[in-house]
């Protein structure tokens, strides 16, 4: 059952990535590198974008950094402009990770090499490299927490849980789903959890550019159609932080049952402050300083004609060829562990999370 679904998943799988770098030679030295970053409405790729630039610089790059608003055409823009002004490497977290194939042809052209940055870039084999995190393994974190939360390992339910992913054109989206519900599915399929609203399959918990508001309204409506007459809502299993917090807003506003168990990924400030008040169980921490240190290794690699350092051959086919991968880890965080993993780490201050 869980190849099952996640062939399904890699075969219907979208993505978003990091375009990196564009003339080659030796690392540094002034090259210039292009990061193309998806919004920066959602802290996690501030962060990225912060992270990679101050990285590239220390590492004697030029960094073009350039966020789209999650706007498609506006990042074919920036890409365009990118190659168009001389990059050696182009980095791109990509926002619908099937809409880059024209302008990355363009770059392949002109032997300007593409690193997909957290999410892969799809249908295109100018993509030279991936730098991500293990995103099934996010979801298989975040269902194993419900799991035992629960008790479900021990028998106990039946459990009423509703699911929200995130957008259907992050190739990531599908591998989150995919774990979380690959550990989950057996329970649901014996009882133990039950789905009041019977929205489970990856389309109908879908949200749309990953928006908190999109998942308020779904959580809003789910509310008053199963839940307004008292009945218990155990578990919430949110993709990621913005989901989450958009399930966190509507639950405040219209539910008054005990808080059920809400998930998450990414560790945003905001959120980090709902775990802190009880509101969010859970997030994923996906230390961003490992994955700009090994997305610059990858684009010194580049330049300077050695391999870049790969742990994953064989997970990401992007439709057109298995993109070679270095897969970081992530880790599970809650109020019993986010002090070493977010405060001692040098992530965030003490005072950012007051
Ligand atoms: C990233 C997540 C993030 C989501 C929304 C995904 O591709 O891997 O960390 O929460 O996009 O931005």
């Amino acid at each position: 059952m869980k190849k099952k679904i996640l062939s399904v998943l890699l075969a219907t799988g979208m993505t978003a990535t990091l375009l990196v770098g564009c003339t080659g030679g030796a690392g540094g030295g002034g090259k210039k590198v292009g990061v193309a970053m998806p919004t920066k409405d959602l802290q996690r790729w501030n962060q990225d974008g912060q992270n990679m630039e101050k990285q590239l610089k220390e590492a004697g790059y030029t960094v073009d950094l350039q966020y789209a608003s999650n706007d498609i055409n506006t990042q074919v823009t920036q890409i365009e402009n990118m190659i168009a002004s001389g990059c050696d490497v182009l980095v791109i977290a990509s926002i619908d990770g099937d809409s880059l194939g024209t302008v990355l042809a363009q770059a392949k052209e002109k032997n300007i090499p593409v690193i997909a940055y957290d999410r892969l870039i799809m249908n295109s084999d100018a993509v030279t490299y991936y730098a991500t995190f293990d995103n099934y393994m996010v979801g298989t974190k975040q269902g194993e927490y419900i799991e035992e939360k629960l008790g479900l390992k021990d028998g106990n339910g039946p459990y009423n849980m509703e699911v929200f992913t995130g957008d259907p054109g992050d190739n990531n989206a599908r591998f989150f789903y995919g774990g979380a519900i690959d550990v989950l599915n057996p329970y649901i399929e014996n009882g133990q959890i039950v789905i009041p609203s019977g929205q489970l399959d990856f389309d109908t918990v879908a949200t749309a550019n990953w928006a908190s508001d999109a998942a308020q309204s779904r959580m809003e409506a789910i509310i008053s159609a199963n839940y307004a007459d008292g009945t218990k809502l155990d578990a919430v299993l949110c993709s990621n932080d913005s989901t989450a917090f958009g399930v966190t807003n509507a639950l405040v506003a219209n539910y008054t049952g005990e808080y059920p168990i809400i998930t998450g990924q990414d560790c945003d400030i905001a959120n980090v402050k709902n775990m802190l008040d009880g509101k969010q169980s859970m997030s994923i921490f996906k230390d961003t300083r490992d994955l700009a240190s090994k997305t610059v290794e990858m684009v010194d690699a580049i330049l300077k004609g050695t391999d870049a350092p790969v742990n994953d051959t064989t997970t990401y086919n992007n439709g057109v060829k298995v993109v070679p991968s270095y897969l970081c880890e992530p880790k599970f965080a809650d109020v019993s562990n986010y002090k070493t993993l977010l405060i001692d780490s040098g992530y965030y201050t003490e005072d950012q999370l007051k």
